[in-house]
């Protein structure tokens, strides 16, 4: 891809989403690797639900290695609770033609949060493609890049490139909930 970030389609129900996601407070922070895992974190205001990812039983101490070294990716016990983040998960892949369904996270920048400005490295930010539903947020956030930002609405899938440096501002009154999809697409 050659835009940073572009938005690509509308109307993706979230609806459903940010029901379960209310009734489910307990589904937050359960590994918090990327948010408080290390000193230097962009993600420090930033909460998450790891959906699916590298099986848990793989983490042996080592962080960097972790993420870092060839994986499959397994559906993580939460989905129970919100089984709507498989359902869109599974209809994302379908509309951006289909292929290998890596990790999902669900990542919450609270009211005057924000995420630093830093690039994601490693195996899985290198092998998958990035997509992301927004699930709450308004205009007054965006998901930023040097030459261009994205001020998604509920609903809205977009695609982004997170081997440039990038950054998240939240200057609103209300949380911003992102649905994010990796994808390695057949004919990529
Ligand atoms: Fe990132």
């Amino acid at each position: 891809m050659t835009l940073s970030i572009e938005h690509l389609s509308s109307g993706y129900d979230v609806a459903p989403l940010v029901d379960q996601l209310a009734r489910n407070p307990d589904v937050w922070d359960r590994y918090t690797l990327r948010t408080k895992g290390y000193e230097a974190t962009p993600h420090k205001s930033v909460s998450d639900i790891w959906v699916r990812f590298r099986a848990w039983s793989e983490f042996d101490g080592d962080a960097a290695k972790f993420a870092n070294t060839a994986h499959e990716s397994v559906w993580y016990p939460v989905i129970h609770q919100i089984p709507t983040a498989w359902s869109l998960a599974r209809r994302v892949v379908r509309d951006v033609g289909g292929g290998k369904l890596g990790g999902v996270l669900i990542t919450r920048v609270p009211a005057g949060g924000e995420v630093k400005p830093h690039v994601d490295q490693g195996w899985h930010a290198g092998h998958y493609e990035k997509f992301a539903v927004q699930v709450k947020g308004n205009a007054k956030q965006a998901f930023c890049f040097e030459d261009r930002k994205l001020s998604a609405m509920p609903g809205d899938l977009y695609t982004f490139d997170n081997s440039r440096c990038h950054w998240v501002t939240n200057g609103s009154d209300e949380e911003r909930i992102t649905l994010i999809i990796c994808v390695r697409r057949h004919e990529h």
